[in-house]
């Protein structure tokens, strides 16, 4: 059975990991998989994180299943985190989340869930968008279109074309939103543009489905939910994707979030039903040790206070690598602008050379970004920078 398969290719995101990984040259440089690291290319273990597991580990008294919804006070939590502590949905009870293995389960159940309420769905995602978005969609039998997004020549937003072509979204369909820090174009629509968004989506009525993988690393954790909460606030229908690989840095510990928002509770009732049973078809419960980790610091105003100096130091760190680029760049008398690398948001931006130049910043400078030259900023430091900027300068030349 197994001689009738003809092998995938390599992740184009993950597989660059193992290339870097194995890649001898001490001067190798790694933007590509979205993780954060700090100046000494190291992904460290959040200091909350540490004070939670070790409270975890005195106080842990049983490994019995959890259930398909996991934690329901993590998932409590969670929702406050995202929507606010007072949002109309929240008190009006129409809110219902569930733990999920990382950000990219959640989507998973969110793809399933959507199957289950429309078997002809399609999902319209922006161009671009994050690589895996399109995979997972198509694996529940969902078909993927695009709505456009970012403009490569202008590096700017097509706002225009975007809200042109929601327009003509029928409202049977789902749309896939970034709730902030654009995976990969790093360019975030402003509050008035989501206004905007939440307009066209009421008027047409097709569902959102927000990604929120990095909130926190925008502008806030407040900040950066901006179009979560003004959506949910607005729509009978919406879904919501959140992951703590990134903002409690517990990638390998896969926990995140789904939620459904809904137009009444007795809808909330039975849509929750059949979030279950996805769940259960597909992996039957989350893993707990990440969600007990994000429960007892949101539990702790201390751990919480902690969590959130630890995330402003990320996001700063990623923004002044983001201005240290473009300074550096200038400096090596590279004439291209890339001045809008320190306008934008988050882990990712393109750099906006050709797939030939990425490869020879692979090939000959062990330079490593994923083909459609997204960077992730976080593998920038002072260490790397001159290097980086020199090769940049080489292959523009
Ligand atoms: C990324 O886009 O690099 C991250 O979200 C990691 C991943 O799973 O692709």
């Amino acid at each position: 059975m197994f001689n009738a398969l003809t092998a995938m290719p390599a992740d184009p995101i993950l597989g660059l990991l193992t290339q870097y990984r194995l890649d001898p040259n001490p001067n190798k440089v790694d933007l590509g998989v979205g993780v954060y690291k700090d100046e000494a290319g190291h992904t460290p273990i959040l200091h909350c994180v540490k004070h939670a597991e070790r409270h975890r580990f005195e106080t842990e008294d049983t490994k019995v299943y959890i259930g398909p919804t996991g934690s329901a006070h993590f998932n409590d939590l969670m929702t406050k985190l995202a929507f606010g502590h007072d949002h109309p949905a929240l008190l009006e009870n129409r809110i219902r989340t569930i733990s999920t293995p990382g950000g990219t389960g959640a989507l998973r159940v969110a793809a399933d869930f959507i199957k289950r309420c429309r078997t002809q769905a399609t999902i319209w995602v922006s161009d671009p968008t994050w690589a895996n978005h399109n995979g997972l969609f198509e694996a529940a039998g969902i078909q993927v279109k695009t709505y456009p997004y970012y403009d490569h020549d202008n590096k700017s937003l097509r706002f225009d074309d975007m809200k042109a072509a929601l327009a003509q979204v029928s409202p049977t369909d789902v749309v896939l939103l970034h709730a902030c820090c654009h995976n990969p174009s790093g360019m975030d629509l402003t509050p008035s543009q989501w206004d905007e968004v939440i307009t066209i989506t009421k008027n047409v009525g097709f569902t959102p489905l927000i990604d929120m993988a990095y909130q926190g690393f925008g502008e806030g954790v407040d900040e950066d939910a901006y179009g979560v909460r003004q959506m949910a606030a607005n729509v009978d229908n919406m879904i919501l994707c959140s992951s703590c690989s990134k903002n409690f840095g517990l990638y390998r510990e896969r926990i995140g979030a789904c939620s459904l928002v809904t137009k009444d509770p007795t809808t909330a009732d039975v849509a929750f039903s059949v979030l279950l049973y996805v769940v259960r078809c597909l992996y039957s419960m989350p893993p707990a040790h990440g969600a007990a980790i994000v429960e007892t610091i949101l539990d702790s105003e201390k751990l919480t206070q902690e969590w959130l100096e630890e995330l402003a130091q990320m996001r700063d760190r990623i923004n002044g690598n983001r201005s240290m680029l473009v300074d550096k760049l200038k400096e090596k008398g590279v004439k291209r602008d890339f001045s809008f690398i320190a306008k934008q948001k988050g882990m990712f931006s393109f750099l906006g050379i050709t797939p030939e130049q990425v490869t020879r910043l692979q090939q000959e400078y062990s330079i490593y970004m994923v083909d459609s030259s997204r960077i992730s900023i976080a593998g920038i430091g002072d260490g790397n920078v001159d290097y980086l900027a020199s090769a940049i300068a080489k292959i523009l030349e």
